[in-house]
């Protein structure tokens, strides 16, 4: 496995691959991230390179937010990394990727990229949209794998894709959890021990609400704030606990399949995670 630090020498590298698979990350591997890692191995298949980035891209922290607190682990990472079977990791600084500040940005359109997280992050797609199409160019992958745990960027991503007519396939992973259900997350280890022992509750709820719509319940409003209701008297402050069609993440109107998507603060760390229907 190379370390490779600049985009110079990540094209030289990868100047005769062919079908190369990628997996964009901000570093500080779990077993989330390494299951995605090894989807793209089968995908890269024998010959193909699979190419790891680790890079905290700034562009989508609001300034409040924990961008110089995020963890950054890349020894360890690297370690994981060859283990899962990753060819090259990708690894830039901010200099290296943003030489000079970055005026060019990719907008997603709002009815998908300003509900939701992007609703309580804004800009915050925008910076994704930026970074992972600057990822893509200097990669080049035939396919690229990106997680449901962060459902709404998932799909902004396949938008972009189709859109723009990216040459390359968005594969989609399934969310790695704890033994306990918590899902796999670089900001659970924000979380003290009382608080790791609370999160599990999030996707309790999000389970629960899923229960009643296999149960018949049609009253989507009175789920989501039940399971609202039931996180805040836990002592959550939650931003969201919506069900929406997996298709474009509106409303439901009836009979399509659905998705449960929340998003809470536990004292200062904000959680998201989401269950399909
Ligand atoms: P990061 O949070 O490091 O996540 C990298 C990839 O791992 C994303 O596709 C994410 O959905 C996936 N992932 C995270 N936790 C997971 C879990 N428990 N199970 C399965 N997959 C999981 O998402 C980002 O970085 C950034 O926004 C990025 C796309 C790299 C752009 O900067």
């Amino acid at each position: 496995m190379k370390v490779v630090p600049t985009i110079a020498e990540l094209r030289k590298e990868l100047a005769k691959a062919r079908n190369t698979a990628f997996v964009p990350t901000m570093g500080n591997l779990h077993e989330g991230h390494l299951s995605l890692v090894r989807r793209a191995r089968e995908l890269a298949g024998p010959k193909g390179p699979v190419v790891t980035s680790i890079f905290v891209n700034r562009l989508q922290f609001a300034p409040h937010e924990d961008f110089d607190t995020y963890p950054r682990t890349f020894e360890r990472d690297c370690e994981l990394l060859r283990s899962a079977g990753c060819d090259i990791v990708f690894a830039p600084n901010e200099a290296e990727l943003y030489p000079e500040p970055q005026g060019y940005k990719v907008q997603p359109p709002s009815e998908l990229a300003d509900i939701l997280e992007g609703h309580f992050r804004p800009g915050f797609f925008t910076g994704v949209c930026t970074v992972v199409l600057k990822l893509f160019n200097c990669v080049q992958p035939a396919s690229a794998v990106f997680g449901k745990k962060d459902y709404q960027q998932l799909m902004v991503i396949r938008r972009m894709v189709a859109q723009l007519a990216l040459p390359l396939h968005i594969e989609a992973g399934e969310t790695t959890r704890a033994d306990d259900g918590l899902a796999l997350s670089s900001r659970n280890g924000y979380l003290s021990e009382a608080e790791r022992a609370e999160a599990v509750q999030l996707s309790r709820a999000l389970a629960d609400v899923k229960r009643a719509l296999h149960n018949g319940e049609r009253d989507i409003a009175a789920l989501e704030k039940r399971a609202m209701n039931t996180l805040s008297v836990r002592g959550w402050k939650p931003d969201y606990v919506v069900v929406r069609r997996q298709v474009d993440l509106q409303p439901p109107q009836g009979g399509e399949p659905l998705v449960v998507l929340a998003a809470a603060k536990l004292g200062t760390t904000r959680l998201i995670d989401n269950v399909e229907v």
